[in-house]
């Protein structure tokens, strides 16, 4: 229920001025999806210009609604557990400055220590967001204020530190790295935000992660997720991961003010059939949980999935209000696999995609089962949320594929994979490829914290 695509709301209404634009000026004719057949030799060059950090993940869609990396940050290193949101580009931390709206304690909160950016900073001007306090000198704090389609905001300053890292040929380098130190957080609307210390922004701006580690020359500007069913899953900033086929690529739309991972156009599918929604732009978004489609797109879903539960065991269960469309059984359900028979596979089919697979989503990738037993569609009425014509297809649909980023060409790549499995990328640099591939928790380097005490971090005055 928390689309994190960013959404202040006067860069909202220019970037929807600029997306119709976009859409009328019929630009996504220069969308394609081709398969790729020269990774070999792409690989070899990427062995010279970076590596990969990668990190395993944990969450699920229900009940928990995202999935968290453990990243350390600051020196000595403190641990902080971030929703990966690819739908916005800042990340941020809890900051104890003091702080107003923080879920975690003050020892689990980021304290700054005099490494506040200021205003004249690159990446502060680079936040592409309105400043609600414009900079009178540029020496000022750097302050930043996001806001999330859900409602939710956080405001606070930029700071710069240290991300001691481990990459996956086995180096470890500690970065400095941009973040807010966010000092406010709000969130006014009716589903609270998840409970993490803040956000990773994976998005396609300067002030991402993603684009910050390419910048300093450690990995290539692509991220890949891969979530699974049961609650785990990993994710990598570089290419390493990526397969050396099998998989299938669209094109990112260009020319937005946008940095949003938009694909498209792409025709909808049910049961492997025509739906007769065509033309339609996706977001991907890893920070959202669930899926949005506009009033077409939903309504033709919503209608052939009720059309092929007609005279099933399964009825309306308006009572269970965990999501919008729940349907009970005769007995209350404990898993997917139970009713999983009576729904169909969902496709997304890309542009000229002739080669590849399409997105396919089968049943256990939209549906959910709830406390309560019931089924329910977690695919959602975006226009019934103010998304108006856009789709987001968020961490729902990604269970069980691994989406590729690629923002070095501009594409956007899946493929279906086992994402419980952890990767084994070391024989890549012609080591044994032993089950010991990430011997120390992949990129997060975990003998840093044995008697690391966080309260050290408590002393210096760091009041913004
Ligand atoms: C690993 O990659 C980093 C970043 O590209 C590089 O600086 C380092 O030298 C590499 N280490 C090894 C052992 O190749
Ligand atoms: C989706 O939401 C819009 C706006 O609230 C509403 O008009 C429309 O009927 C909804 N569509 C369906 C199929 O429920």
């Amino acid at each position: 229920m928390n689309p994190k695509e960013e959404a202040r709301k006067l860069y909202f209404f220019f970037f929807f001025v600029f997306f119709y634009v976009f859409v009328l000026r019929g630009c996504f004719q220069l969308s394609e999806a081709t398969k790729d057949s020269s990774v070999g030799r792409v690989k070899l060059q990427n062995r010279r210009i970076g590596s990969s950090v990668v990190f395993p993940v944990s969450g699920n869609v229900y009940p928990l609604g995202y999935y968290y990396v453990l990243l350390n940050i600051g020196n000595p290193p403190k641990l902080f557990d971030l929703d990966i949101d690819t739908g916005s580009d800042l990340t941020w931390v809890q900051c104890d400055a003091p702080c107003k709206g923080c879920t975690k304690p003050r020892a689990s909160q980021y304290k700054p220590n005099r490494n506040i950016l200021p205003c004249s900073h690159l990446l502060c001007s680079g936040l592409d967001l309105t400043q609600e306090r414009p900079c009178d000198d540029p020496q000022d704090q750097c302050d930043y204020e996001i806001g999330y389609s859900d409602q939710a905001s956080s405001l606070g300053a930029l700071v710069t530190d240290e991300f001691p890292l481990r990459l996956a040929n086995g180096s470890t380098m500690t970065p400095h790295l941009t973040f807010g130190c966010g000092y406010d957080q709000q969130s006014p609307g009716p589903h609270p935000p998840p409970p993490t210390a803040g956000i990773l922004g994976l998005g396609r701006g300067k002030v991402s992660i993603s684009t910050q580690l390419n910048s300093l020359g450690i990995t290539k500007n692509v991220i890949v997720h891969c979530l699974s069913h049961n609650d785990k899953g990993f994710l990598s900033i570089g290419d390493e991961l990526v397969p050396s086929s099998g998989v299938t690529w669209t094109s990112l739309a260009s020319n937005l003010p946008s940095k949003n991972y938009m694909a498209g156009p792409a025709e909808l599918l049910f049961n492997y059939k025509t739906t007769g929604v065509k033309g339609i732009n996706v977001i991907f978004d890893s920070g959202s949980s669930y899926t949005y489609f506009n009033d077409k797109a939903y309504k033709a879903i919503l209608d052939l999935i009720r059309k092929d539960l007609n005279g099933k065991s399964l009825t309306d269960a308006k009572e269970d209000k965990s999501l919008p469309v729940c349907w009970k059984d005769k007995k209350p359900l404990k898993s997917l696999d139970e009713v999983k028979k009576n729904f169909k596979t969902i496709t997304l089919r890309f542009g000229n995609q002739n080669n590849g697979q399409p997105f396919q989503v089968p049943p256990e990738s939209y549906l959910i089962i709830t406390e309560k037993g019931n089924v329910c569609l977690g695919i959602l009425n975006g226009t019934e949320v103010g998304l108006n014509d856009h789709n987001i297809i968020g961490d729902i649909f990604f269970q069980g594929v691994m989406v590729i980023y690629d923002n070095e060409k501009q594409r956007i790549g899946w493929i279906s994979s086992d994402c419980g499995k952890l990767p084994n990328v070391n024989q890549e640099y012609g080591e044994d490829s032993s089950e010991e591939a990430y011997p120390r928790g992949f990129g997060l380097i975990t003998e840093l914290f044995s008697g690391t005490d966080s309260s050290k971090n408590l002393d210096a005055d760091g009041e913004l």
